[in-house]
């Protein structure tokens, strides 16, 4: 198989597909708590809450463990690339210590989920690695071990690492893990309904009515009343607090393909620099393991997609020589503007509405973590990093400014500039290409098949009215403002936009 006839799609969904759709809520139902999003946040906190006791309900938009965590590397790690040095700098070294037990906590947990259930979820234990080339970056390598080891993790400054080319430092944590992510999902969901808990897919929540119960509406009109609601759908569908101000959608690529089992790293690896590159590897046969590279990321509806998946490919080939790349695909997070995931209550007068966002590419520790602490938290238990994940937090705003303001001025660049550009003509548009044209004054994002026929639809993204741009790797729509994707018919593929493009003549 040539690069060219990569599969285009996630390996972790190939293989392990999920069978039969879970049914669509079309019936009212009340349960004690409604969780929106079936992803690895909404699951893990629909997981605890069912094995203490409580009724719940996950309602998901598609299917479950097929979103960002059906995308992911899967790394169970509490080393997040460089965290721990500026932790220690915006929320002191206590923030930092806290920010490290809670995400070995859930490296933890996971592991004795996997042992419980007996989950065959190709878990293996790696120590997992931040590295740099260039020798300019040793110091804050050297730094960001130091920081990592006083907040408590088991981590070291090294030169030697197992990747097939020499590094000038990294830090190392050892004893971290990795798996197969929806093979895990997968098991805590046939769990969680096994214990009474209940799962709807193909279920999108339109409407959130918080109160003393919360009341929820879904596409279909049906209606769910709870007395907690969490909302853990990537980027929040519901945002009374704007969040969505204080995120960053990020879009990044992933490569894979078999290599020699005598030629696996042995580790998980990351390095920020050549626009961030990360390795890991996962069983495949006998004698061969799965490389997987992850990549070259952008905002979404900005980059060339093809020319960056044929980057990370070039970099996966020089790098590994040998390997046999079969499957590429892309995913996509949000980068909170102060670093720290947004974990708690939904707003400032939330009262059993929480949230769940912000894991800046960390969504499995990060997931895992916010099953834990928003199970403690609806349950009325304290936990001991509730303020430090706190949404509402206000401490950090000054210290969150710069990247706040620098987050609003490229929206408003593009809410403004894109509006500028000047537009091709339906005529340019050639088969199997997208564009924005001009028609009539307004904006039209057209698509024309491999037939000829054209397919137009409001290039106006349903969220705030920012304009979307063609990616053609992906064959969608994509918005740069907050990161919502529309498919090449117009409906929905990521949110926080809430209703599909409207088709245009
Ligand atoms: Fe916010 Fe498109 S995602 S305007």
């Amino acid at each position: 198989m040539t690069r060219k006839q990569q599969v285009s799609g996630s390996y972790w969904l190939q293989t392990e597909p999920g069978g039969t759709p879970r049914p669509t809520l079309t019936e009212d139902l009340t349960v004690d708590v409604a969780v929106i999003g079936g992803g690895m946040a909404g699951l893990s906190t629909a997981w605890e809450l069912t094995r203490a006791g409580l009724g719940v309900a996950v309602l998901e938009a598609d299917r479950i463990a097929a979103g960002v965590t059906g995308h992911t590397t899967a790394k169970v790690t509490a080393l997040h690339t460089l965290i721990y040095d500026k932790l220690r700098r915006t929320r002191g070294d206590e923030g930092a210590r806290l920010y490290a037990r809670s995400q070995s906590e859930a490296l933890e947990r996971a592991a004795e989920i996997v042992a419980e259930l007996g989950v065959d979820c190709d878990w293996e234990e790696r120590d997992a690695y931040t590295y740099v080339r260039d020798t300019g970056r040793v110091d804050q390598l050297r730094a960001e071990a130091r920081a990592a080891k006083e907040a408590g993790l088991p981590a070291s400054f090294v030169t030697e690492t197992g990747l097939p080319f020499p590094v000038a430092g990294a830090v190392r944590v050892s004893g971290q893990a990795q798996f197969h992510p929806r093979k895990y999902l997968l098991a805590l969901a046939e769990d969680l309904q096994a214990r009474g808990g209940r799962i709807h897919e193909y279920t999108r929540v339109t409407a959130l009515t918080e109160g003393e119960p919360c009341r929820l509406t879904t596409d279909a009109g049906v209606r769910v009343t709870a007395r907690d609601v969490v909302v853990a759908t990537h980027y929040p569908v519901f945002d009374r607090a704007l969040l969505f101000t204080r995120l960053s959608p990020r879009r990044e690529l992933v490569v894979a393909g078999t290599i020699g089992a005598d030629r696996d790293p042995g580790g998980m690896y990351i390095t920020p620099e050549e626009n961030t590159r990360s390795v890991r590897t996962a069983p495949y046969d006998d004698g061969h393991r799965l490389l997987v590279v992850t990549g070259e990321h952008f905002t979404p509806g900005t980059a060339d997609t093809e020319a960056r998946f044929e980057q990370l490919s070039d970099w996966a080939s020089t790098h590994f020589p040998g390997v046999y790349l079969t499957h590429r695909w892309a995913t996509q997070d949000n980068d909170p503007t102060d670093t720290v995931p947004m974990v708690g209550p939904l707003h400032a007068g939330a009262r059993h509405a929480y949230v769940a966002t912000g894991f800046g590419g960390w969504g499995v520790s990060g997931g895992i973590m916010a099953g834990r602490l928003l199970s403690a938290q609806i349950r009325g238990e304290r936990c001991a990093w509730s303020e430090l994940y706190d949404p509402r937090r206000l401490a950090t705003a000054v210290r969150e400014a710069p990247a706040f303001l620098m987050t609003q001025a490229k929206v408003a660049r593009h809410f403004v500039g894109d509006r500028l550009r000047p537009a091709k003509s339906l005529e340019d548009v050639a088969p199997g290409e997208g564009a924005v044209v001009r028609a009539g004054g307004d904006r039209v994002a057209v698509y024309r098949d491999e037939d000829g026929e054209v397919h137009a639809l409001s290039a106006r993204c349903t969220h705030l009215g920012c304009l979307v741009d063609f990616n053609a790797a992906e064959r969608s729509w994509d918005c740069p403002c907050h990161g919502s994707r529309f498919g090449i018919d117009g409906e929905i593929l990521q949110g926080p936009a809430l209703r599909p493009l409207k088709r245009r003549e």
